[in-house]
């Protein structure tokens, strides 16, 4: 423990705060080196100011350890201004304490094992419509594609609307809503906040529309609202029709905005690398897939497993996250002040060279037992970050990708049409900057 006095004399971190007030949100919005940039410069710990706060940027395995074992002592949950206003004061996200605690405990009902083996059949039976669908126009660009899958994955299994026009319209004003998360918080008509404000309102009346219908159902669901309905805490208390809305809210968006990402990552990368669709077929005939799946099945299916690892390892959908510092305190022998915002990063932890040789390299044996590279370190793999915030819809967001996988790699071809920018924006979640342009096939 330091005393305050020995805190007080430690140096801040090295760093600039960049131009007044809007600081370097910017560079930070905008240029995808931003991070490697100052970290060649400062080291793994830097100051900046972005999105309107102080921010200190810490990086690697030892610096997760750090956070994850001292959230809710020195920090506690925040996001910026914009993204807190959008999601809402009552979400999971946001709140902190013995609060979230208590919340999380009723939010993890929903992803249970047997929750989660019971949304296998309907997750099933859409992906399989839509993969159908996409045979029809042979070239497109999945990406948006990806997102209508996702959004009808999420809305379906975790609150149950009917596929169709109630989804089209929800997903639509959902993606003005994500638009504004990690934007300048100006709230004017024409502002990307001031937009994602008024969907926000949008959303809540056709979330509170479902809430209000699914409360006069006297059968159970078997979705995560049901799940949601049904939870009481230890007061035997369940959770307000105000607070469900926000709770909603962040499921949906949680739900779909970082599995598009991560499944587009998926397309791409085995479209690069053929061989690994030639060993996953392999191993599909090895378990006997033939068009329906288990439980069982998947859990046998380990280089299944290592593939998708490897996705989330090279293209964390989520970049890293923030707390506020609650209580000043020191890391690498410098003062971390209280007030400040502290952000830890998926991104760089994975690219750590000394847990991951090679780390731009797209290689799945890097996970076979053999291996096993993720484990030189704690907390050197965590997409999903961890400790008392870790994903709560982690074991969700692995079924979606182990389902889509199989059947995406069973059934059909697809390549890459030439000349198309596959850079990736990475602001909120990493996609291709042409959204991923294919020619897509059903195998003969
Ligand atoms: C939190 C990643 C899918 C619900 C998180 C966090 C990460 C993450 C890194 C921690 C953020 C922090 O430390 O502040 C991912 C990735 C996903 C995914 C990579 C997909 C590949 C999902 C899904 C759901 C979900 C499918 C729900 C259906 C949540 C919730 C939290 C969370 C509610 C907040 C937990 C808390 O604060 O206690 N996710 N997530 N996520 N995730 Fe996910």
């Amino acid at each position: 423990m330091t005393s305050n006095e020995t805190l007080r004399s430690l140096p801040l971190p090295p760093g600039t705060f960049g131009f007044p007030l809007i600081g370097e949100t910017l560079s930070f919005l905008r240029d995808a080196d931003f991070n490697d940039k100052r970290q060649n410069k400062y080291g793994l710990v830097y100051k900046t100011n972005i999105l309107g706060q102080r921010t200190v940027m810490i990086s690697g395995s030892e610096a997760n350890r750090f956070l994850f074992t001292h959230d809710n002592s020195y920090f506690s949950a925040t996001w910026p201004y914009s993204t807190r206003t959008l999601l809402g004061p009552q979400s999971l996200a946001t709140q902190s304490g013995d609060e979230h605690t208590s919340r999380r405990r009723l939010m993890v009902q929903a992803f249970l094992p047997k929750a989660i083996a019971g949304y296998l059949p309907g997750m099933e039976q859409l992906t399989d419509r839509y993969l159908k669908q996409w045979e029809t126009p042979g070239e497109m660009t999945w990406y948006p594609l990806l997102r209508t899958y996702m959004f009808d994955i999420a809305s379906s299994l975790l609150i149950g609307t009917e596929t169709g026009s109630e989804t089209a319209y929800l997903s639509q004003i959902f993606k003005t809503w994500c638009e504004g998360l990690f934007s300048i918080p100006l709230n004017l008509p024409w502002t990307q906040f001031g937009k994602a404000l008024r969907c926000r309102t949008l959303l809540l009346e056709k979330i509170e529309e479902l809430l209000h219908r699914r409360q006069q159902e006297t059968e159970f669901r078997n979705d995560a609202l049901g799940f949601l309905l049904a939870a009481k805490d230890e007061e035997g208390n369940g959770l307000t029709i105000e607070e469900l809305k926000d709770q909603v809210l962040l499921l949906l968006f949680a739900g779909h905005e970082t599995l598009t990402s991560s499944l587009c990552s998926f397309c791409l990368l085995l479209a690069q690398h053929p061989q690994v669709i030639t060993k996953l077929r392999e191993e599909q005939q090895k378990v006997g897939f033939t068009g329906t799946l288990t439980m069982e099945m998947l859990k046998e299916m380990t280089y299944l497993e290592q593939v998708i690892k490897e996705v989330l390892r090279l293209v964390p959908p989520v970049g890293g996250g923030f707390r506020r510092v609650v209580k000043s305190c020191e890391f690498n022998d410098y003062q971390i002040p209280e007030g400040w915002m502290v952000l830890y990063q998926i991104n760089q932890t994975h690219k750590d060279i000394s847990i991951y040789p090679n780390p731009q390299e797209f290689d799945p044996d890097r996970f076979s037992l053999d291996r096993t590279e993720e484990k030189q370190k704690a907390f050197g793999f965590i997409p999903f970050g961890g400790g008392a915030r870790e994903c709560v819809g982690k074991a969700f967001a692995m079924l979606v990708l182990r389902v889509f996988g199989t059947h995406l790699v069973h059934s059909y071809d697809w390549e890459l049409l030439p000349d198309q920018n596959l850079e990736l924006v990475t602001v909120p979640t990493p996609s291709p900057r042409d959204g991923l342009q294919v020619k897509f096939s059903r195998r003969r």
